[in-house]
């Protein structure tokens, strides 16, 4: 199988580049190496997972930008398959540049899907998020502990596919990734391609260059060993559902490997795997025994109190489920980013 993986050279890319190329597929990795500049932050080795690459014979790295139509068209020749991870990703960024954060989300996907579409290529993944729920998901109900805020009985197993989108806010970035997610499932309805749409909540692991804005797992435990300050937006009590990046690229190819045609599905760790940020803090405590320096600050722009995916659909048509829970997926997280501190 022939692959091009956008945004090969970020976190799940880079993962999923990995996967295939040990698999002995050929692959293409195509990247415009901007996580730094999208973020506004020094990444110190912003280029390690494209380096990390190289000693695949079968990855090629191409360094490009997804804005490129004629780029992408050219990359996406004799392809069977293309896993889009290659986006702006934080919402933060996407409200301070709405322009740059419309530009690679939607844009991008659509010259990724009119090149499937002209190459004939067979098969996309596409990295959609939970933001497409946008503030719709504040409107449940939840409950509180002193660590945590938890979804009411009615959601107690998550927020589903056919959860409402529209009629809130979502942030640019919701907003944009929402956009390249109709695409795909309307290329995939109207040109026959199968499409894995992916609507992600957490996703961390190693090799995550996890920044204030974006990769809170990741952060929280980079600054924490590296002994940088923290700060918390809001009270700490949001909770997530977080799946640990080889679960993750599984999923990817459970659905590459079926007959499904248009796959939409809410992923990430579920209600079986969660974490509040104060819970996080004291898991790296726990397996560090570093206590981060902390400081509050105001919520930010349409954060979600909770967010947990039911992942019930995924679970029953891909026939997958998470295998590593948080506490083990940290100590994993841990244990790289100590073996690793002159990278971060
Ligand atoms: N990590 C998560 O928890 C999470 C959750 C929900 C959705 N997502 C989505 O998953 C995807 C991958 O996220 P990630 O965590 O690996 O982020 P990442 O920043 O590590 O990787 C994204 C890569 O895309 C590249 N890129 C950005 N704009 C580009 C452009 N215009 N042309 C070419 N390359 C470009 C960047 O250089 C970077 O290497 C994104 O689409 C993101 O929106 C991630």
């Amino acid at each position: 199988m022939k692959i091009l993986v956008t945004g090969g050279a970020g976190f799940i890319g880079s993962h999923v580049a990995e996967f295939y190329a040990e698999k002995g597929n050929e692959v293409v990795v195509l990247d415009n190496l901007s996580r730094d500049k999208l973020l506004n932050k020094n990444i110190a080795n912003k280029e390690y997972n494209w380096n990390y690459l190289k000693k695949y014979k079968n990855v090629k790295l191409i360094k490009g930008d997804i804005r490129d139509f004629e780029l992408m068209k050219k990359y996406s020749v004799d392809c069977d398959t293309i896993v889009h991870t290659a986006a702006q990703t934080a919402v933060t960024t996407s409200v301070t540049n709405p322009s740059e954060d419309f530009s690679s989300n939607a844009i991008g996907t659509f010259n990724m899907l009119e090149s499937a579409r002209i190459n004939n290529v067979k098969k996309i993944v596409y990295c959609s998020t939970n933001k497409v729920y946008g503030e719709n998901v504040n409107n449940v109900g939840i409950t509180q502990t002193s660590k945590r805020y938890n979804f009411e009985d009615d959601y107690k197993n998550g927020i589903p596919e056919n959860f409402p989108i529209d009629l809130c806010e979502h942030t640019p970035y919701g907003c944009s990734k929402l956009t390249g997610d109709i695409y795909c499932q309307d290329y995939s309805r109207l040109y026959g391609i199968s499409a894995g749409i992916f609507r992600m909540s957490c996703i961390y692991g190693t090799r995550q260059f996890g920044v204030e804005d974006q990769g809170w797992v990741a952060w929280f435990t980079i600054a924490s060993i590296l002994k940088k300050p923290i700060t918390i937006y809001g009270d700490g009590k949001q909770v997530r559902d977080v799946l640990y990046i080889k679960d993750l690229i599984n999923a990817y190819n459970q659905f590459l490997e079926s007959k499904i045609k248009t796959g939409v599905y809410n992923m990430g760790g579920g209600s079986k795997n969660t974490l509040s940020l104060l819970e996080l803090v004291e898991t790296i405590k726990d397996l560090t025994k570093i206590s981060p320096k902390i400081s509050y600050s105001d919520w930010r722009p349409s954060d979600q109190k909770v967010y947990i995916s039911n992942i019930a659909k995924v679970q029953k048509e891909l026939n997958w489920k998470p295998t590593v829970t948080p506490k083990d997926g940290v100590a994993k997280l841990v244990e790289f980013v100590n073996n690793n501190k002159s990278i971060f």
